[in-house]
């Protein structure tokens, strides 16, 4: 076996884990701490119970609300600017995947200095970040554990991908009772991208034996649990599975990387400001098809991950199933199904491939592809 190396936070899981933010930060060394969130949280109540927490922990902060969804470069710099003007020495995340990417490319910029745009790619960073507290309020992107940050970048309208060690939170705080205020549609998109994670992160060329073990267990539970998660706020069951698989999936993605799905959606994602979660779903049955003879086996045992009886098929046919799994539950649970839904037309398309190409999630596809490998998925896929 090749060398590989496995980088994980401390992790705090379980309901009510939300009440030890400020301990956390305490425990790092904190006295003035910079929260980064988004609007949609301190309404649901979280960002309130976070201060309330700090308190309790004697710390001082400052509060960040401005991120958005796929948040853009100018955030990070005013998030940067505002973290230095209070004196802030450390940085806690709460919310979904923007509100957490947005927070580590805070922490990047506090003490590093330049432009975001300046570290897109693999180990730019050269400088310790402030410590970082994530609490994960979406069942989605993995942030909270992962060695990602995703950044539009305005001027060139596409994601930038920032991946370094340095990007993995001190401690991760997973609540479950978080996804209790999220509504149907946003679960069902993040639920998508959990689903994504461990299936990308499974055939990655990066995979190894620690990510396996992670990737194989939240796609069991997400396929278990994504349509009861979905179907009731209140499924308590539903919404612990959906924390741990997404949890797990984070854990598989950040060390095993991810795959075309992934570089595709940024590129679109950057360029059009659509719901990531929703454009993996579309993308990711046409990328298995692609990727399947890369790996036929692994695509065979995702199926029997599912829960898929595949003791009467072949390798071939379990694959083929695993893939269909895929489109019924999207269907299932309304996600849309093809890049129309969305608003993308073929016009669209245009230089789409070319930005996806070079997305470093690209290097852990298991198939290589072609710009016009590319461009004639997105067809199929309109
Ligand atoms: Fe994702």
């Amino acid at each position: 076996m090749s060398l590989n190396t496995f980088v994980i936070p401390e992790i705090i899981f379980g309901k009510g884990s939300i009440e030890q933010v400020g301990d956390a930060c305490s425990r790092l060394g904190a006295k003035n701490v910079f929260i980064v969130s988004d609007a949609g949280v301190a309404t649901a109540g979280w960002l309130n119970i976070v201060m309330q927490s700090c308190k309790r922990a004697g710390l001082a902060f400052s509060i960040y609300i401005d991120s958005t969804t796929n948040p853009k470069d100018r955030e990070i710099t005013a998030g940067c600017r505002s973290f230095l003007q209070n004196e802030c020495d450390a940085i806690i995340g709460v919310g979904g995947g923007s509100a957490l990417d947005a927070a580590k490319a805070i922490a990047i910029l506090a003490t590093n200095g330049g432009d975001i745009c300046d570290y897109e790619g693999i180990d730019k960073i050269h400088s310790p970040l402030p410590p970082m507290v994530m609490v994960m309020t979406t069942a989605g992107s993995g942030s909270e554990v992962s060695q990602f940050s995703v950044i539009v970048d305005s001027f060139h309208q596409k994601k930038m991908t920032i991946i370094s060690k340095s990007l993995v939170p001190d401690i991760a705080i997973v609540d479950p009772n978080t996804l209790t205020t999220k509504d149907a549609e946003l679960t069902a998109a993040t639920g998508m991208d959990v689903l994504t994670h461990a299936i990308e992160s499974y055939v990655s060329i990066a995979a190894t034996p620690l990510t396996d073990v992670q990737a194989k267990n939240a796609l069991s539970l997400v396929s278990r649990y994504l349509r009861p998660s979905v179907a009731s706020k209140n499924n308590k069951e539903a919404k612990e599975a959906m924390a741990m698989a997404s949890l797990q999936a984070g854990l598989a993605f950040s060390n095993a990387i991810l795959g075309a799905t992934h570089a595709i959606s940024h590129a679109i994602g950057g360029k059009y400001l659509l719901p990531h979660g929703e454009i993996n779903t579309i993308l990711l049955p046409h990328v298995m098809e692609f990727n399947r003879i890369a790996s036929p086996q692994r695509f065979s045992e995702l199926a029997e991950i599912m829960g898929i009886d595949t003791r009467t098929l072949t390798e071939q046919q379990a694959g083929n199933a695993a893939i269909q799994f895929v489109r019924d539950l999207s269907n299932d649970i309304g996600t849309p199904t093809c890049l129309g839904d969305v608003g993308i037309t073929e016009e669209m398309i245009g230089t789409i491939g070319i930005s996806a190409l070079e997305d470093p999630c690209m290097i852990t596809n298991p198939r290589d592809m072609s710009l016009d490998q590319i461009k004639s998925l997105l067809v199929k896929a309109l």
